[in-house]
């Protein structure tokens, strides 16, 4: 009886201490060569170190994680000891934590951050003090948070940083890349916040990847006369851009990939990409555009994929003298009726690739020019059109053929039709009024009698 006692208060006591003092397990992902150690339901406490289980070796080229789960945690602050144990570790993931304000100083213990992962939170301003002690931070997560502003200088302390993710925010405005102090970012993701306008001549010379999808764009103003900078991907698909000057791509001598897919733009101006010299990839599809200006690929000398499908192109009339590296060519869901293959095959020498579904092509030319392409190794992407007539399951459609004997049987009943309308509209007629002569005489010789 009183052995069981005991053991029933050695074991409470053993739970309340290990309560107090967690240790936390690890897990090897060898694949990854990272150790992680994942803290559940962890209770901050100041002065109770959060301890971890050593793993059994040491690992050393291993990336050390620290991954906390499942606790709430709306204020993230300093507290004294708690992750000194942790003081080595490169990764921190705090996500789905409710996190809505980070104090001063709150990564003190733990400034050997390079990877930080404050996804998922209920962080709404990026005040100027979070990161200040994360000189080495290289990697910052904070999408899907309620971000609405960013104070100034915000991450002018993290002074390696090159990847900003701030997708999945509510940011309506964005400043200068340098007013937030952002100076070394090379990657940068905006995309599903609430911006109406993107001001390139704000980003930093060092950005060279922007990512700016599903959001609400409709002003793209360009970088005038400021210095050329490395950006070489621009995301702007998804957004309301109706209307893009001629200069707005000025100064992107290093852009190799334009996605504006989905917007509204109706018409390119001739000189849009003329200063994009280095464009490999370009994607206009699910706009409104009618015609492609004739120049407007002039400088596009190494464009390798054009994707101008589900447009409203009746012509495909733009100078195929100028795609010398064009691979891959989509031109599906226009109202196109014609292509010059001659033409292209001649100038774009190493295209592989043409999609052409949905357009309006009549179906023996549409052999035609599938068998053209393919006699000059040019591959015809199979269509998705199978349930109506189809070639390779590209749309098209049959003349309706006449032969020239139902031709002249048409001529015979037009005709027979005409005389019977005819007879029976005028005939009558004619005779009414021959009736009428014939009474009027009559009835000026009975006058003369009399
Ligand atoms: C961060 O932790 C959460 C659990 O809170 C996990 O679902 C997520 O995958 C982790 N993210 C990364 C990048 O490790
Ligand atoms: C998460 O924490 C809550 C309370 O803090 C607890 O009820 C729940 O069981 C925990 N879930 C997991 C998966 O640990
Ligand atoms: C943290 O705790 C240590 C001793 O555990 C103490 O020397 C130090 O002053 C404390 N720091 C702060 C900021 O409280
Ligand atoms: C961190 O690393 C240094 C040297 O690499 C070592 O002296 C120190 O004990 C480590 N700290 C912890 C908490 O592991
Ligand atoms: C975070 O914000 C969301 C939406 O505003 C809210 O539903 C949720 O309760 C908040 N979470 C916490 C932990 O405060
Ligand atoms: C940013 O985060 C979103 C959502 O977590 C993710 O889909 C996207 O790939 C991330 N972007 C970058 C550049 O890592
Ligand atoms: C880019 O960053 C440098 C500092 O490294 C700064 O001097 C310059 O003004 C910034 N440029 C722009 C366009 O913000
Ligand atoms: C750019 O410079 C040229 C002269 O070099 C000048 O005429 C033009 O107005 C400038 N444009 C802008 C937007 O500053
Ligand atoms: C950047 O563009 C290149 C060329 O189109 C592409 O291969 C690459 O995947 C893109 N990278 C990102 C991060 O979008
Ligand atoms: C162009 O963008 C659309 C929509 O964003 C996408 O479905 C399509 O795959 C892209 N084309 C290429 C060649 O990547
Ligand atoms: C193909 O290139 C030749 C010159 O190399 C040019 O005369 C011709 O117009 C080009 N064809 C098309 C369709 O652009």
């Amino acid at each position: 009886m009183w052995m069981l006692f005991l053991w029933l208060i050695l074991l409470i006591c053993l739970n309340i201490s290990y309560g107090i003092q967690m240790i936390c397990p690890y897990e090897i992902h060898e694949q990854s060569k990272q150790v992680i150690i994942r803290c559940e339901n962890v209770k901050f406490a100041d002065n109770e170190p959060l301890k971890y289980q050593e793993p059994s070796r040491a690992f050393q080229d291993y990336q050390k994680a620290l991954e906390i789960v499942n606790t709430t945690i709306p204020v993230l602050k300093f507290t004294n000891n708690t992750f000194t144990a942790f003081a080595n570790f490169t990764v921190l993931n705090v996500s789905h934590a409710g996190l809505e304000r980070i104090e001063p100083d709150a990564f003190f213990d733990m400034r050997k951050i390079e990877i930080l992962y404050l996804t998922y939170n209920n962080i709404s301003s990026v005040d100027s003090s979070y990161f200040d002690s994360l000189e080495v931070l290289k990697n910052l997560d904070l999408s899907n948070n309620l971000i609405t502003n960013i104070d100034q200088n915000a991450f002018s302390k993290v002074k390696l940083l090159t990847t900003l993710n701030l997708s999945s925010n509510s940011l309506k405005l964005l400043g200068s890349f340098s007013s937030y102090g952002l100076y070394s970012v090379k990657v940068m993701d905006l995309s599903s916040n609430g911006l109406s306008s993107i001001d390139l001549g704000h980003i930093n010379e060092s950005l060279e990847v922007l990512t700016l999808i599903h959001n609400q764009i409709n002003t793209v103003l360009g970088r005038g006369n400021s210095t050329s900078s490395s950006l070489s991907n621009l995301s702007l698909n998804a957004n309301n851009i109706g209307h893009l000057q001629g200069d707005c791509f000025d100064n992107l001598d290093n852009l190799k990939h334009l996605d504006l897919s989905f917007n509204n733009l109706d018409s390119l101006p001739e000189d849009l990409f003329s200063s994009l010299n280095r464009i490999r990839y370009l994607n206009l599809s699910g706009n409104a555009i009618e015609e492609l200006p004739s120049g407007i690929f002039d400088s596009s000398f190494y464009l390798q994929s054009l994707d101008v499908s589900k447009n409203a192109l009746s012509d495909l009339k733009c100078d195929a003298g100028t795609w010398h590296n064009l691979y891959e060519l989509n031109i599906q869901h226009n109202l196109i009726s014609h292509i010059d293959v001659q033409g292209i095959v001649e100038n774009a020498t190493h295209l592989k690739y043409v999609a052409l579904d949905g357009n309006n092509f009549d179906c023996d030319y549409l052999l035609e020019v599938i068998k053209l392409f393919s006699d000059n190794d040019v591959t015809v992407r199979k269509g998705n059109s199978i349930d109506a007539v189809n070639v390779d399951g590209n749309i098209c459609y049959e003349k309706v053929k006449i032969s020239s004997n139902y031709k002249s049987s048409i001529l015979v009943t037009v005709l027979t039709i005409l005389v019977v309308v005819i007879v029976i509209l005028v005939v009558p007629w004619i005779v009414k009024y021959y009736k009428y002569i014939k009474a009027k005489r009559t009835r000026g010789e009975q006058l003369e009698l009399l």
